[in-house]
């Protein structure tokens, strides 16, 4: 069953596409949202059947359960195995100039997906949410689309597989019906229910799910897509953005249209810990890709939440909590290594190991990718941008 409830009473733990907190500070719960939102968890069978499928170890966000819930994915896997490729969609909304590490998250996953199945990928910028719910201007926001793009592009996409598009350039033609199509089959007091859409919000706001919904449907690039109607359509994306493609799920047959399929994210958690999300409203929550080594080394050692004990003598004979310790869970993110994974947790939640030692080496790792993402995108010109945006054919984006 697919339900409407994403607005919850302030006691509970709210999760959509604008607010992310867990019920009176305590940690997202992921069981609850599955049973909430009627997705399906995604278990260790269907990683199994991902490695076999694409024969490549599969994703340390995979392994760890970063990527915890799926609508059909299954059904794409059924179908890859008979021979039919798939599409790629996800999406960006530009409301700031730098990236946080979280908006990483889908990205990363993303380029290892398109990479290990070989097919094509669309990338929504959202410029035209980004005006209507932050107060920006047109200009601004088309702005902060074409530099997010950037930050994007230095993930590594491959330009043959990839178009990337910003909703003010490229809604008309094709997209546009779609967008009436599905505009029609939603009543506002259906909006109101999964977006929690009151009197008072302009209606711009009303406007836009079918602008998120309809990059779900391959002819909504006919450029891409030509008398491939039937090509199913993957959405990796944070569970937040769920309740956009519960709306395009249940309206999708209506048109004659497959449902997209979703695989989605838990949320990489603020530093003060696992009641809310990386937020880019907070600074002090989080860490932007454009963090100096000595930022991301103040940030961590002064904010980052520690399950470890308050004395030494007592951290030494009970260990670290390590259910609410933020350096280990960001370590369970982005530290490849299993093995000194395992290690790490087992000294540090035996008190062996202090906080600052793997402060510390969370520091490290982090720096490092950092590092490698600002050469990355320093390497990114203005005509590769141009090169993912134009509206043209990708004659290999199959192979
Ligand atoms: P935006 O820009 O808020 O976020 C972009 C993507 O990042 C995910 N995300 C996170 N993932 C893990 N941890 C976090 N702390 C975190 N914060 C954000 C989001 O879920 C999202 O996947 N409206 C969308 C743009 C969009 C889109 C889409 C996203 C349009 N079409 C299709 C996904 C799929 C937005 O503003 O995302
Ligand atoms: N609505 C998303 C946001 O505000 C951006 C977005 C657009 C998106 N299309 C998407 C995210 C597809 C994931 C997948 O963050």
């Amino acid at each position: 069953m697919e339900t409407d409830k994403t607005v919850e009473t302030a006691s509970e733990q709210v999760v959509n596409p604008w607010e992310v907190s867990a019920k009176d500070g305590g940690k997202i719960d992921y069981d609850k949202l599955i049973d909430q939102f009627g997705c399906q968890r995604l278990d260790q069978s269907l990683i199994d059947r991902v490695q076999r499928l694409t024969s490549r170890q599969p994703h340390v966000f995979l392994r760890r359960g970063v990527f915890f819930a799926h609508r059909d994915f299954n059904e794409v896997l059924d179908a890859y195995e008979r021979g039919d490729k798939f599409y790629l969609y996800t999406g960006r909304g530009p409301s700031s100039e730098a990236l946080h590490l979280g908006h990483l998250i889908p990205f990363m996953f993303t380029k290892y997906l398109q990479e290990a199945f070989k097919v094509p990928l669309v990338i929504q910028l959202t410029d035209d949410e980004k005006c209507m719910w932050k107060n920006l201007s047109v200009e601004e926001s088309q702005r902060l689309a074409r530099e997010n793009a950037k930050d994007i592009i230095a993930c590594g996409f491959d330009v043959t597989k990839t178009f990337i598009f910003s909703d003010f350039d490229y809604v008309g033609g094709a997209f546009y019906k779609n967008m009436v199509k599905v505009a029609k089959c939603v009543t506002l007091n259906k909006a109101m229910g999964i977006f929690g859409f009151s009197g008072e919000d302009h209606i711009g706001k009303l406007s836009f799910p079918p602008v998120q919904a309809v990059p779900s449907f391959p002819s909504s690039f006919p450029h891409l897509f030509p008398g491939k109607d039937k090509l199913r359509c993957l959405i990796p994306c944070a569970i937040d953005q769920d309740p956009y493609f519960r709306m395009t799920r249940d309206v999708a047959p209506r048109l004659g249209y497959s449902k997209p399929a979703l695989i989605e994210s838990s949320f990489f958690p603020a530093l003060q810990g696992e009641n809310g999300k990386m937020s880019a409203s907070d600074p002090n929550s989080a860490i932007y890709v454009t963090d100096t080594a000595k930022d991301i080394k103040n940030k961590i050692n002064r904010y980052a939440f520690s399950g470890g004990q308050d004395s030494i003598e007592k951290h030494r004979e009970i260990g670290a909590n390590l259910e609410v310790d933020i350096p280990v869970k960001y370590l369970s993110f982005f530290l490849e290594d299993d093995t000194e994974l395992e290690h790490i947790k087992k000294e540090y939640g035996e008190g062996r190991m202090l906080t600052g030692e793997v402060k510390k080496r969370l520091t490290e790792v982090l720096t490092e990718m950092v590092e490698r993402h600002r050469m990355a995108r320093a390497a990114v010109t203005d005509e590769m941008v141009d090169a993912f945006m134009a509206v043209r054919p990708l004659p290999s984006m199959f192979e």
